[in-house]
């Protein structure tokens, strides 16, 4: 039986690297695609070719002609779009490329696959940030933590969106084109709202991957802030269990299409900034936490959100398995091993 066919875009950043190596192992067949431009990347393509046998394209993909040309000479099974940016911050200040990125580089690609592909499965990395600010969802504040009033098993996709920040606005069209061609076109399209990941092969900066970030700094006694009162609130995931959704989805693909999903570490992985340092100061114990430094709220940023991941578990049959002390354990373990590398 000839192996199955992946493209993964955003191939060499984060999640895909994981993507990358979890599907090489199953016996798939992988390309990717990536401009190269975040932080990390060149680490993580290095590491992939001592390892792992791919293919790799350096296509941006905004660029529509050679996207276009890409699709015309290949034919995948499935097409993972991570390929994105990824940064709120980034997006204030340049709210065009962020547009250019996030919105039209996917139909870019849902536009190839139209023309040259059309039974391939796409799931679309979007995110939690299409629920804009939340403001109407009631909040009590503890010592260390928000906490909903109302939603003690999380926010399920009924929600309605409310696109806040370029990114949010860029990354919510962006779905809604990717659920649209699965109506229109009959396309197998799906989009999981993730919430935050993290694990292994992430390069943080102050911009995006905070858990990863906040270790990086703390090993490397680099100065860092905290945006807001510390007390924000995320069910954060560990990338091994979102590459465990990747594949459930493939396998459900004829029941998925045009649907969306919050992929979350749900109420049983919520935790604070504060609450994460808490965790942080048993691994790192000359670190002292009256020092840290606080800033102000950054536009857009949620003082909660904890994804209702039920929709995923009934049609995916998809829960999260890492707890947070395994995950961080995971994280730390793999930060303090290559601190060289991300000097
Ligand atoms: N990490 C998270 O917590 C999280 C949460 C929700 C959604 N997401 C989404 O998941 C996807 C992957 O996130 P990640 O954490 O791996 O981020 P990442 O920044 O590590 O990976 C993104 C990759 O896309 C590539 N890229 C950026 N612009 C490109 C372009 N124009 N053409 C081709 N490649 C380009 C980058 O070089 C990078 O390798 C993104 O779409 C992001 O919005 C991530």
């Amino acid at each position: 039986m000839s192996k199955k066919k992946i493209l993964i875009t955003g191939g060499v950043g984060f999640i895909g690297t994981n993507a990358a190596i979890n599907f090489i192992k199953k016996g798939w067949n992988v390309s990717i695609v990536d401009n190269l431009s975040k932080i990390g990347t060149d680490n993580n393509l290095r590491h992939l070719k001592q390892n792992y046998l791919f293919k790799f394209h350096k296509i941006d993909i905004r660029n529509t002609n050679k996207i276009d040309q890409l699709f015309k000479r290949n034919s995948y099974d499935m097409v993972l779009h991570l390929a994105g940016q990824v940064a709120v911050t980034k997006s204030i200040k340049v709210p065009k490329e962020d547009f250019e990125i996030n919105a039209l580089g996917t139909i870019n690609i849902l536009e190839a696959l139209r023309k040259h592909n059309n039974k391939a499965f796409f799931l679309n990395a979007s995110t939690n940030k299409v629920y804009g600010k939340m403001d109407n969802a009631k909040l009590s504040i503890k010592k260390k933590k928000y906490q909903y009033k109302d939603f003690s098993k999380g926010i399920d996709e009924s929600f309605p969106v409310d696109f806040h920040s370029p990114y949010g606005c860029s990354k919510g069209s962006a779905e809604q084109y990717v659920v649209d061609y699965a109506r229109v076109y009959g396309l197998k399209t799906t989009s999981f709202r993730q919430s935050c990941i993290y694990g292994v092969h992430q390069y943080g900066i102050e911009d995006h991957g905070w858990i990863s970030w906040f270790i990086i700094a703390l090993i490397l006694k680099k100065p860092f802030k905290i945006f807001g009162n510390g007390k924000q609130v995320r069910d954060i995931l560990y990338i091994d269990d979102l590459i465990k959704a990747y594949f459930l989805a493939y396998k459900n693909r004829q029941k998925i299409s045009g649907e969306v999903f919050n992929i979350g570490g749900g109420p049983s992985n919520a935790i604070s900034i504060l609450e994460l340092f808490d965790r942080l100061s048993l691994y790192k114990k000359d670190f002292d936490k009256k020092k840290l430094n606080f800033s102000k709220w950054r536009v857009g940023d949620q003082k909660i959100f904890i994804s209702n991941n039920n929709k995923a578990k009934k049609i995916l049959n998809w829960e999260p398995e890492h707890s947070i002390s395994q995950g961080i354990d995971k994280i730390f373990n793999w930060i303090n091993k290559n601190v060289n590398l991300i000097k």
